[in-house]
């Protein structure tokens, strides 16, 4: 089986949900990671909070998005006012070969707010692509770095 996570992570709680999905689905499968760099991102809160609201798209850093050769795709996002930054929503405007995959959805949040609207946006997005199979984790922003309580809600969520 060969799996791709593609994550942005802007304060590094993402990322760090990143790597802990990374070691696990190493034993299952080969697996790669891709990390989203916006070019364009806001510096400050408000900014960020605004763009994300208005469900704009990042500038990214030049990436693959061609995901016909996985058998897996996960996707993770900060949740940013209610729903993905915008550097994933550039991804998953753009992202391609997904009919049939299996797809991991996977955010980070702070307060939960908005958090199951964020997954429902990123699950909307990509039904229209043909996308059928859909499993999801989210992750408190302070939860990031309890590499055992990732794990469990990893494994509960996926089932693999
Ligand atoms: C601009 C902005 C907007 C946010 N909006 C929300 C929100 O609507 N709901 C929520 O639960 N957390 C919200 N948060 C908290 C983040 O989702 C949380 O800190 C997340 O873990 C950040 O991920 P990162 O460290 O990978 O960037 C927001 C954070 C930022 C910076």
């Amino acid at each position: 089986m060969k799996s791709i996570i593609v994550y942005y992570s802007h304060s590094g709680h993402t990322r760090k949900v990143a790597h802990i999905l990374l070691e696990y689905l190493r034993e299952k499968s080969d697996v790669e990671l891709l990390e989203l760099r916006a070019q364009d991102e806001s510096d400050s809160f408000f900014g960020q909070a605004k763009r994300a609201f208005l469900k704009k798209r990042a500038k990214l850093e030049r990436v693959n998005f061609d995901l016909a050769g996985y058998d897996l795709v996960c996707l993770g996002s900060p949740v940013w006012a209610f729903g993905p930054a915008p550097a994933m929503n550039t991804y998953l405007d753009k992202c391609f070969g997904l009919e049939n995959k299996e797809i991991i959805l996977f955010t980070t949040f702070g307060s939960g707010t908005g958090n199951q609207s964020c997954l429902n946006y990123m699950q909307g997005v990509l039904s229209k692509k043909g996308v059928k199979n859909f499993n999801r984790f989210s992750t408190q922003q302070f939860q990031a770095d309890n590499k055992d309580k990732v794990l469990l809600t990893i494994k509960q969520a996926l089932r693999l």
